[in-house]
This record gives C-alpha cells, sequence and structure tokens, in this order.
C-alpha cells in the first residue's frame, strides 16, 4: 500500500462517519487527490426532499473547487457501506469527469478501508462529453 493510498482511505473513512444519512442509513465518504498534491474529502448530505440529496464525490469536488488549485483529479476515493463497492453513481460519474484526466482513477474501499474496487473513470464512462466539447466556436 503506497502513502496516499494510506491517506485517502484515512480521509474517506473519516468524512464518511460525519455523512449526513438518516433516510438512507447509507453513510459515503470521498477523498480525492488533485494533480499537486491537495487532499479534498466531502460525505452525502440527505435532504427530507429526497432527490435535493448530494453525494460525497459531489462534496468532495466543490472543496476541491473552492480552495482555487488545480483542478484535476488524479485520484478519487470512494468509501461505502457493506461487501459491493460503492461505486459512483452516473451523475458523480459525470461530475468527475468534468475535472479528469485520462490516467484519473477511482478507488472504492469498504467501511475499514479495504480496497474493493479500482478503475480508470474513463473505463467507468467511456466515449464521454467533457468541457472540450464546448471549447469550439459556436
Ligand atoms: N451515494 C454517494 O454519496 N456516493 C455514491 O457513490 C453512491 C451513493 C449516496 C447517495 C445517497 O445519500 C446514499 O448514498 C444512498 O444512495
Amino acid at each position: 500500500m503506497t502513502d496516499l493510498f494510506a491517506t485517502l482511505e484515512a480521509h474517506a473513512t473519516a468524512v464518511r462517519l460525519k455523512a449526513y444519512a438518516p433516510y438512507s442509513r447509507f453513510q459515503v465518504g470521498a477523498a480525492l487527490v488533485t494533480e499537486d498534491g491537495q487532499i479534498f474529502a466531502g460525505c452525502n448530505v440527505e435532504n427530507a426532499a429526497y432527490p435535493e440529496g448530494t453525494c460525497a464525490e459531489a462534496g468532495a469536488i466543490a472543496a476541491m473547487v473552492a480552495a482555487g488549485g488545480s483542478r484535476k483529479i488524479q485520484t478519487i476515493m470512494v468509501a461505502g457501506k457493506g461487501p459491493a463497492p460503492c461505486l459512483p453513481c452516473g451523475g458523480c460519474r459525470q461530475k468527475i469527469r468534468e475535472f479528469a484526466t485520462p490516467a484519473t482513477r477511482v478507488q472504492v474501499v469498504n467501511e475499514e478501508g479495504q480496497l474493493l474496487f479500482e478503475e480508470t473513470l474513463h473505463a467507468l464512462l467511456p466515449a464521454s462529453f467533457g468541457p472540450e466539447n464546448l471549447d469550439q466556436d459556436a
């Protein structure tokens, strides 16, 4: 295990315990490292009006953008619950895509921080739409 894995694992599992998930009881934490080595974390925040809840990945991405440094995600780790890997939902895959490179990796760990899944974002969202689609003259 690399130091980076241990760092992301510590952040993702710690922030998972802060999740506000009274409706699903499914706490999720996410931690990402940017290309310039900054770490950001987020948890899911549910809402009585169910669709208004936000995913852990969205919280980590919002913290990254608010910090104002590199917005390129090197690796994002998701800490979920139970034996099935808590893979990012479709919406979160697209949110990660916005700040991804071809090398961006997605790791999923369980409550104990054991690695359950690892892939590139590209493998999870191939043939995707991204910022470069909007960079052309109209
Ligand atoms: N959730 C996340 O925060 N991230 C994921 O990758 C999958 C699902 C949240 C959304 C909702 O609050 C709860 O988990 C159950 O779907």
